[in-house]
Order: C-alpha cells, then structure tokens, then sequence
C-alpha cells in the first residue's frame, strides 16, 4: 500500500511540471493584457489560473477589467464583495476571495477599479496590507486586464514583474499589441514579455504572427517577446463560455486545453519567482495609479 502510494506520488511528480516556484520566495506576479480587445485574454487567464490550481499551484486571479466582469460570467459565479469593499475597509482580503475549482482564488476587482485613480492614504496603505495575505496564500497572482493603451491596462502590466501578451493572427491585433508594447517600453520596467498567439489554424500559422511581432519589437523596441506558445480556434472556447463551465473542466481532452496545457507548462518552467515581486507589484501599482 505504501509502496503503491510512493509510486503514485513519483509518476505524479514526472507528470506534473515540477515546483520551480519556492513558496519561500513570494509569488509569481504575471498581468496578461493585449492591444487589441476580444483576442481571448479572459478565456485564457481563467483556464490558465484552472490548470495551475490542478497542478497544486495557488494562484490568485484578479479581474483588473473595468468593464464587465467576465471572469465571473465564464466562472458562472457571482463573488459578494470585491476590491471595493476591500479598500473602503468593509472586507478583509479574506472576505473578498471567492474560491473556485481546485482552489482557484477570484478577486474582482469591480467598481474597487475606478477608486484606483484617486486613493487617500488610508486606501494606499489598504493596498499594502494585502501584501502578507500575497505571500503567504498564493504561488500566482494572474491579472486579467481589459484592451489597449489605457492607465488601467498599462498600470497593471507595468507593475507586473511578468507580462503575458494575448495576439491573434489578424493583423490589427499585431498593430494594437505592437502600440501596447511600445508604451510598455518606455516605462523601462520591462525589456521583455511573453508571447501567446491565439485563435490561429495551425502552428505555423502562430509562428508566423509571433515572428513579424518579434522582429519589429526587437529591431524598433530593443524589446524581447518570448513565445509562450498557440491556442489553435476550437469552438470549445466559446461553448464554455455560453455553458459559464471553463473549457479545462468540461472540455480537457479538447485542442484548446491540450494547447493550453502546453503554454501553462512553458510559464510554470520558465522562470522562478523574483524574489520581491508581489511587494514591487504593489508599490508599483500605488505610484502608476497615484
Ligand atoms: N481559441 C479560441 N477558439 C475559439 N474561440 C475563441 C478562442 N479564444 C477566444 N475565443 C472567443 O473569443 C471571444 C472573446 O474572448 P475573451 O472574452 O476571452 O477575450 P478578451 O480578450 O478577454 O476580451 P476583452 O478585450 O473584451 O476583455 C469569446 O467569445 C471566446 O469564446
Ligand atoms: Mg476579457
């Protein structure tokens, strides 16, 4: 009986990416953004945090979208409180954590998004106060933002130590994430992203798009774009979001999760955390907001 336990547990360790991420070390701080809307940035953000949380990961998904809350709708779930409630000092960062499948851990950041412009200090330091509940209770911190070249989006990607860019193959995504970088890059806090080529027919059609916006970051940029990996069209996508059921649950054996799966592979092993990444992601957050 032990030995078949021992067992299980070394082929478990073979299959699942190992654990490069030291709990010691704080959590990994990744924003997932794009230039243009609509590329998949939420559907990928959410079965991305799902299948980090199966692989014992724990991750923190935070709704930094100042529209809809979308993560909610694709969750089918409906949090009591978010970042509002929170930074008015009603909710503890415990109250306003509504826990998913495997454990994944949903903030929204709701109307808590417009108040991030005009914080007094008691709310900045509310911001600070979250830090000790980040290094404890999470290994990731995913930020799914909205579209384009706003101070929402850049704030949230420029405090991140981690930026992970959503594209399609169309060309106006290539424009919009190529304007997006360009600010990005002038704040000097990055010299480099991660790339995901989204909705594509095949591989070689992700590399292609990957390539043009690779060149033109590094000739024009002097910015380095890191290819993550494709999501190839599955129409599993868009049923989980009807179904309000992530397509990793309903639909694991499907394209989009197999690619999914693959990218979540290259992100788990490509880097340790920094150490100090969740305390530089909030005061980051407090002088780009402040
Ligand atoms: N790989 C895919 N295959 C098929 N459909 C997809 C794929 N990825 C995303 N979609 C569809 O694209 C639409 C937009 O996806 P999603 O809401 O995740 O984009 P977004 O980038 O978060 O949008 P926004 O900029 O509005 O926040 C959804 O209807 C989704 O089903
Ligand atoms: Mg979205």
């Amino acid at each position: 009986m032990l030995d078949q336990a021992h067992e299980l547990r070394r082929l478990a360790g073979s299959i699942l990416p190992s654990r490069t991420n030291s709990r010691a070390a704080g959590p990994r701080v990744v924003t997932i953004t794009s230039g243009k809307g609509g590329v998949g940035k939420t559907s990928l953000a959410v079965n991305l945090g799902l299948l980090l949380a199966r692989w014992s990961r724990r991750v923190l998904l935070f709704d930094a979208d100042l529209g809809l809350a979308n993560i909610e709708v694709m969750l089918g779930i409906t949090p009591a409180y978010t970042l509002y409630e929170f930074l008015y000092g009603a909710k503890s960062i415990e109250e306003i954590v509504f826990s998913g499948p495997y454990g994944l851990q949903i903030v929204s950041g709701g109307s808590g998004m417009q108040e991030l412009a005009n914080l007094d200090s008691v709310q900045r330091q509310r911001i600070l106060d979250m830090l000790p509940y980040l290094r404890a209770k999470t290994d990731f911190v995913l930020v799914d933002t909205g579209a384009g070249i706003s101070k929402n989006v850049l704030g949230f990607a420029a405090a991140a130590e981690e930026v992970v860019m959503v594209i399609t193959p169309e060309p106006t995504s290539l424009t919009d994430a190529y304007s997006l970088i360009k600010v990005l890059a002038r704040f000097k806090l990055h010299s480099e992203a991660r790339l995901v080529v989204n909705r594509v027919r095949d591989e070689g059609e992700a590399a292609q798009a990957a390539q043009k916006l690779q060149l033109v970051c590094r000739k024009f940029l002097d910015f380095d774009l890191d290819y993550l990996g494709a999501v190839l069209e599955d129409p599993v996508v868009g049923q989980a979001v009807k179904n309000q059921r992530p397509f990793v649950l309903s639909q694991p054996y499907s394209t989009a999760a197999r690619n999914l799966n693959q990218v979540a592979r290259c992100l788990v092993d490509g880097k340790d955390s920094a150490p100090k990444a969740a305390e530089r992601f909030l005061s980051r957050l407090l002088k780009l907001f402040g």
